[in-house]
């Protein structure tokens, strides 16, 4: 996989509000370094970085020297993840933390009975309109649910975000853990301490524990999905403002601190603990090509691990253009009950899982999925699976196709040939742990109420003729449950 760690950094000049016409301020053509876990080095000026060592007495140009650190000093080195910055003013010159007012009140870092709740019913999600009032990405920012805790630094958080205003003279610094961002509308153009990232729908953002970060809306309102991860990093499956405010999120409490300088007043940096992004376009999926659905695992981007081998705190999977070709073969992806918790998400397009009602009269739709013989089936406005929409479907929670997508699938028997699933991308947030949601999410007016009547359509498709009842066999025929008599 190729990342794209972020672009050389030039240090901002000044800071105001963006609008939709303020791409100027922002170059579209942002070169990147690239290579996922490389040691990588950035200089905005020639000469910024010292030569030979990390700490000279005096770094060029008068810079101060800091590094960040995302391992303990201890871990081992082919663990170990710290980047050295050299920066006009260390980021320790701030003013103290005091607790944000008004508190932010949806964001949690440690999920208990006290804030959260469980249920085994399978759960969905409207997609969020974005608020008519000002809202940058921190005051849009909400938890959806999670297991765990930033303190015992063991845990994830699943959050979405609707937004329509840059962040201004303000920085973020996420100190519990790190957050994997997926816009589903609206790019998000990043200043962090090591440069610059522009980041569009279909591509995903990595921002690490403890930099700092703007977040600024070119395209106004925005909306995607945060996943967060306590006290690890992801990695590949074994496969000039005049003063700003630092915004720290610290136990899922937001803290504010002045700070006379831009906190991205970086001037060269080396190392392997950096911002990154990468495009999910150039995600190569593997499957079956003679029978049979594969397990989801094979389209595992990044992973979280846990010290159990093959489960993770945090698995980000995603489900893009790919060609289904299996002979007698259920090709939409079977019912399961999984030991792990499934929160899932949709950028553009639609998911084969859950197509909710067949188009008819030949009318294509944007949400219409082509079924490859000519037919195609969409996704119901109204309700269904919505890009910016999501889904939970905790641990053990049964799932899969709905009434519709099963009848259609059958029905079409053996005759499908390979076809190609286009225009989507969807994506799966997959825990060992097991998430509690947030009442707000739970209350939810957008919350799904009749998504369990997707498959109460399933009937049965069971036939048995001339079974003896010796055994006092009680078979299902049609819906109703039949003793065939001996
Ligand atoms: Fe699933």
């Amino acid at each position: 996989m190729e990342s794209e760690p972020v672009s050389n950094t030039d240090v901002p000049q000044g800071s105001k509000p963006f609008s939709k016409t303020d791409g100027a301020d922002f170059p579209p053509d942002l070169s990147y370094q690239s290579g996922f876990g490389n040691h990588f080095a950035s200089e905005a000026i020639p000469g910024a970085l010292p030569p030979g060592q990390n700490s000279p007495l005096i770094c060029p140009y008068g810079l101060y020297a800091e590094q960040i650190s995302g391992t303990s000093f201890t871990s081992p080195r082919k663990l170990n993840l710290r980047s050295w910055l050299y920066r006009i003013k260390p980021s320790v010159t701030h003013e103290p933390f005091k607790p944000r007012s008004p508190g932010h009140g949806r964001l949690v870092s440690e999920f208990d009975q006290s804030n959260s709740s469980t249920t085994p019913t399978q759960l969905r999600w409207r997609p969020a309109d974005v608020p008519n009032s000002p809202t940058d990405f921190i005051d849009g920012l909400y938890t959806v649910c999670g297991a765990g805790s930033s303190f015992l630094r063991h845990g994830f958080a699943i959050h979405m975000y609707t937004a329509n205003k840059s962040m201004v003279n303000s920085a973020f610094c996420n100190a519990d853990g790190d957050f994997l961002i997926v816009p589903q509308e609206g790019r998000l153009w990043v200043i962090t301490e090591c440069g610059r990232l522009q980041v569009s729908p279909g591509e995903i953002a990595i921002l690490p524990q403890g930099f700092r970060f703007t977040v600024t809306l070119p395209d106004g309102p925005s909306r995607g999905y945060v996943a967060e991860i306590f006290g690890t990093h992801f990695q590949l499956p074994d496969l000039g403002p005049i003063g700003y405010s630092i915004v720290q999120k610290f136990g899922g409490e937001l803290f504010t601190a002045r700070q006379d300088f831009s906190p991205f007043n970086v001037v060269a940096w080396h190392g392997n603990y950096v911002p990154y992004k990468y495009d999910l376009s150039k995600f190569c999926p593997y499957n079956t090509v003679l029978v049979d659905h594969s397990d989801p695992s094979i389209n595992t981007v990044l992973t979280a691990p846990t010290e159990k081998p093959g489960v993770a705190l945090l698995d980000f999977v995603i489900f893009p253009p790919r060609w289904l070709v299996a002979e007698h073969t259920f090709r939409p992806p079977y019912y399961h009950r999984n030991c792990m918790s499934e929160f899932m998400g949709l950028i553009h397009g639609g998911y084969e899982g859950f197509r909710s009602a067949r188009l008819t009269g030949g009318r294509i739709n944007p949400f219409a999925i082509s079924m490859g013989d000519g037919t195609f089936l969409s996704v119901a406005k109204a309700d269904g699976f919505l890009p910016g929409g999501a889904s939970l479907h905790s641990c053990m929670t049964p799932h899969g196709p709905d009434t519709q997508t099963y009848e259609a699938t059958i029905a079409r028997g053996n005759e499908a040939g390979p076809y190609k699933i286009t225009g989507t991308m969807a994506f799966m947030f997959e825990s060992c742990l097991i998430p509690r949601i947030c009442p707000w999410a739970l209350e939810s007016p957008l919350m799904d109420r009749d998504y369990y009547q997707c498959w109460l359509g399933l009937r049965s498709h069971f036939e048995c003729e001339g079974t003896d009842d010796e055994q006092g066999i009680h078979i299902l025929n049609g819906n109703d449950e039949t003793k065939i008599p001996a």
